[in-house]
């Protein structure tokens, strides 16, 4: 691994009615990976990375932001290293206008006014409110105060990005988008991304490697290594993506794939391999066990009998 950019050793995390949320998680990010962490409702996602920026302070255990100790680090310098968006942007925008809660960070860290003004054009611009600077946070829908908040987090231009839930809310082409701009920050910009999402469609995209989380770190891998661990996603509640759930039933047609697909990228490649050395065809159909075999996976996918 290169530099590290996060290092959490031991964390353990206990709210004060006495909930355990985490325990013993250890884990480590290099600096420019991108990463995900999957998990089921109420694994402690949203109190991990809550951990990491000091929001909340474990009782035990150590977080390191690129080597320091983060319950030595003031606020500010947190920020810098790294922004959090969080999972409901009410947590994030608390200004008379979007404008001022976009402009908050950069203004503290210094800036100037016209240097602050670009980074809130820039922010806003990415994620399409351009125009909205001077509507007040609460009159925005549910999906553009999402996207508000995003605009906060990059507005700060932090070193590592931290997304819980983005895609959640948003509308498809918004999802898509967001999908490109995490993809962008971490090839292009060099950030460090770590997403936490149940959207597992869009985790081959935006992860390299992924945390399955559930109060414990249960595993860790690439996103082929989770997504074909079908145990592991059944004692998760994790599923799988659409693409993978697909070339399943091409197989039961026949279809011999040797690595399914997880994205439809992967499944172009797939496909036109498969038919460019099969002389222009691909051969499905249907045989002895292909209705039973499919019946079965209509079971575990769609969660009832
Ligand atoms: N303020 C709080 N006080 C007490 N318990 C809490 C508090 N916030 C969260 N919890 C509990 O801590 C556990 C972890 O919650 P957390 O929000 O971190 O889960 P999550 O993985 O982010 O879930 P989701 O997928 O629903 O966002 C849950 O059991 C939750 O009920
Ligand atoms: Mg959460």
């Amino acid at each position: 691994m290169s530099q590290s950019a996060i290092k959490v050793e031991n964390l353990n995390y206990r709210y004060p009615d006495g909930t355990e949320a985490l325990t013993d998680v250890s884990l480590e990010i290099g600096k420019g990976e991108k990463v995900a962490i999957v998990g089921p409702n109420g694994a402690g996602k949203t109190t991990f990375l809550l951990n990491l920026n000091g929001v909340l302070e474990n009782d035990r255990g150590r977080v390191e932001i690129f080597g320091k100790d983060v319950e030595g680090l003031e606020r500010s310098e947190i920020i810098q290293h790294l922004g959090i968006v969080f999972q409901d942007p009410d947590d994030q925008l608390f200004m008379p206008t979007i404008f001022d809660d976009v402009a908050f960070a950069p203004m503290n860290m210094g800036l100037d006014g016209e240097k602050v003004k670009k980074r809130v054009e820039e922010a806003l611009s990415t994620v399409g409110l351009s125009g909205h600077e001077e509507v007040p946070p609460q009159n925005l829908s549910y999906g553009e105060k999402k996207k508000a908040s995003i605009a906060v987090a990059l507005s700060i231009k932090p070193e590592i990005l931290i997304f819980d839930e983005p895609t959640s809310e948003l509308d498809p082409k918004s999802r898509s988008e967001l999908i490109g701009k995490i993809k962008e920050l971490n090839e292009k910009e060099e950030i460090t991304t770590l997403t936490a999402t149940h959207d597992v469609n869009a985790v081959p995209e935006i992860a390299d490697r992924v945390y399955v989380l559930n109060k414990r770190v249960i595993a860790e891998g690439t996103p082929r290594e989770v997504f074909t661990n079908e145990n592991l996603l059944e004692e998760n509640s994790l599923d799988t993506p659409d693409v993978f759930k697909l070339f399943k039933v091409l197989n039961c047609f026949g279809l011999d794939s040797g690595n399914l697909p997880l994205s439809i990228d992967e499944a172009i490649k797939e496909l036109t391999e498969k038919i460019e050395t099969g002389s222009g065809h691909m051969h499905l159909h249907v045989h002895e066990h292909t209705h039973e075999d499919i019946e079965k996976l209509r079971k575990r996918y769609e969660h009832h009998t």
